[in-house]
């Protein structure tokens, strides 16, 4: 067996930590609340856990709005308790990953206060600022992530400034050196602090046409498509000088002693992943790869995202998985609790390294929010983008109490569920639940690198099932997932001298499997050859 960083072995777990566990009742998580919780981390049996932003923020959009990189806001905690939460993750050997996000801050990050105060304040080029076009009207006709236009006009100088999501984020430029240094300190900072790796928001922002062309128009627009697709995102976003930056960021991490992750969070095709790579040292280890997250749930669609991808990585490129996040529907929502199961097997058993959104181990489904209890902005900004992305936000129920144990306050959004039964503590006792096969899968998967690092082989059969082999070394396994809620019979040469050692349906399900393999409804097995 080569030699793995840790990263390539690891299962990453995805915290949101304004709805993971609030300890003083403000109805907002924090940081005490998931040391409190740490040994649920051990306990469930991830590697790894990569928290969205706690850094000091005005909470435009949640902690994406940064308003200053090298604390940690009120509403989270301190200092202090971030250095608990490090020594608590570490204790249990688990790793932590903190948010990074350079393409803006905050607008009442002091940088950019001074920035808008006048046309030849030494800040001012730390942001993206222009006069109106001739005519009057913003620079060039971008269009926010975020809704409407990326300019916001500013009457203090009588210019426009741009930003890439909210008016409350200014983008950063990156094209100044001085940004540069600024930002690789606070990259520097975190390392100091002890983190193992960083998730790099919004990267495909952060480089712009540096004489700020239009974006052309979108041809395959279709209604409903959210409002910025209109345009072709091609000035605006994903420029090869991205990768510059990213080297430079990359150069600072690997300075320091020890061995730490990038993960880079890009929107895109298969094909276009690969060049977040690098030449393999000065990328991201990690560009997330969010196929899955948009593959239609029918065998088809299914291996056209697993295998595009995998023949589209570079050579050496480790791949990676996710099934949702923070800005997505919930996977139990978008294919159903009972395929939810299924999903689980998948994404656990793919070659490379998954990351797990917090809940999905409960198959937690989008929560339907009041229009008055709405909070994110996408949702309340973008008319087509419905409730924005508080449902798949809401917290975690940690019992079966009407605040799910998760605060004695108000929660900040209500408390999310799959129906009665889904907090963890109806769900750890119970073998059948969806938190105990994502215990079960995590443990066979760390007994048997084939699951993790073995190579990945499709295989035939017949009707709405995804089946392929793992194999490392001398084992061999075959993952079998009926995506149908219909009970079924496949045959397939290796099956036949095979064993079952796993099943998403009915934990008594072992042995060896015969000449047909009768799947139920819904149901994944592993099988080993
Ligand atoms: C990323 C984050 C999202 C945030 C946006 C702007 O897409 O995942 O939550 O709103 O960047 O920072
Ligand atoms: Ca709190």
């Amino acid at each position: 067996m080569d030699a793995k960083a840790w990263w390539q072995d690891a299962v990453i777990y995805q915290v949101y930590p304004r709805s993971f566990q609030d300890s003083n009742g403000d109805g907002i998580g924090d940081l005490r609340g998931i040391i409190a919780r740490a040994d649920y981390f051990a306990w469930l049996g991830i590697d790894a856990v990569w928290f969205s932003p706690f850094f000091a923020s005005p909470q435009a959009d949640y902690g994406y709005d940064v308003s200053n990189y090298t604390d940690i806001d009120p509403d989270y905690g301190t200092l202090a308790d971030f250095d608990e939460l490090v020594a608590a993750l570490h204790a249990r050997n688990i790793r932590i990953i903190v948010d990074f996000v350079p393409n803006h801050s905050s607008d009442q990050h002091p940088w950019f206060l001074e920035s808008r105060k006048s046309l030849n304040n030494p800040k001012r080029d730390w942001y993206t600022w222009r006069s109106p076009a001739p005519g009057g009207g913003p620079p060039n006709n971008w269009l926010s992530l975020a809704g409407g236009r990326s300019w916001e006009y500013d009457q203090a100088t009588g210019q426009y400034y741009l930003h890439s999501f909210l008016k409350e984020q200014p983008d950063l430029n990156w094209r100044n050196p001085a940004v540069r240094d600024a930002m690789h300190d606070v990259l520097r900072f975190w390392i100091d602090r002890g983190v193992d790796g960083f998730r790099v928001d919004a990267i495909g922002c952060i480089a712009k046409d540096p004489q700020l062309r239009d974006d052309p128009p979108n041809p395959d627009y279709k209604e409903g498509d959210p409002p910025f697709a209109r345009n072709r995102m091609v000035n605006s976003a994903n420029r090869p000088e991205v990768m510059e930056f990213v080297a430079g960021m990359r150069r600072v991490v690997d300075a320091e002693p020890g061995s730490r992750v990038m993960i880079g969070e890009v929107y895109l095709k298969p094909a276009e992943i690969g060049a977040y790579y690098g030449t393999g040292s000065d990328g991201f280890q990690l560009p997330t790869n969010f196929n899955l997250l948009w593959a239609p749930w029918k065998r088809a669609a299914v291996f056209e995202a697993v295998e595009s991808y995998e023949a589209a990585l570079p050579k050496a490129a480790w791949p990676d998985w996710v099934l949702g996040n923070h800005d997505q529907s919930r996977i139990a929502t978008r294919i159903g609790k009972a395929q939810a199961r299924v999903a689980m097997l998948l994404l656990l058993t793919l070659r490379g390294t998954p990351i797990v959104y917090f809940g999905d181990e409960l198959a937690l489904e989008d929560i339907v929010i009041p229009l008055d209890k709405q909070r994110d902005p996408f949702g309340i900004n973008m008319p087509g983008k419905g409730q924005g992305r508080d449902p798949e936000r809401c917290p975690m129920p940690w019992d079966e109490t009407p605040k799910g144990g998760f605060t004695s306050g108000e929660p900040w959004l209500p408390i999310a569920a799959s129906g009665p039964g889904s907090s963890v503590e109806a769900q750890r006792d119970d073998e059948a639940s969806m938190l105990s096969l994502t215990r079960r899968i995590l443990a066979l998967r760390r007994s048997e690198p084939a699951l993790s690092r073995g190579a990945w082989t499709p295989m035939t059969v017949e009707g709405e099932v995804v089946a392929y082999l793992r194999s490392d070394g001398g084992k061999r396994f075959a993952v079998v997932l009926n995506l149908e809620g219909k009970r079924k019979t496949v045959r397939f040469a290796e099956a036949n001298s095979g064993r079952i050692v796993l099943s998403t349906h009915d934990i008594a399900r072992t042995g060896a499997v015969g000449r047909d393999l009768v799947l139920a409804a819904n149901e994944g097995v592993v099988i080993a050859i």
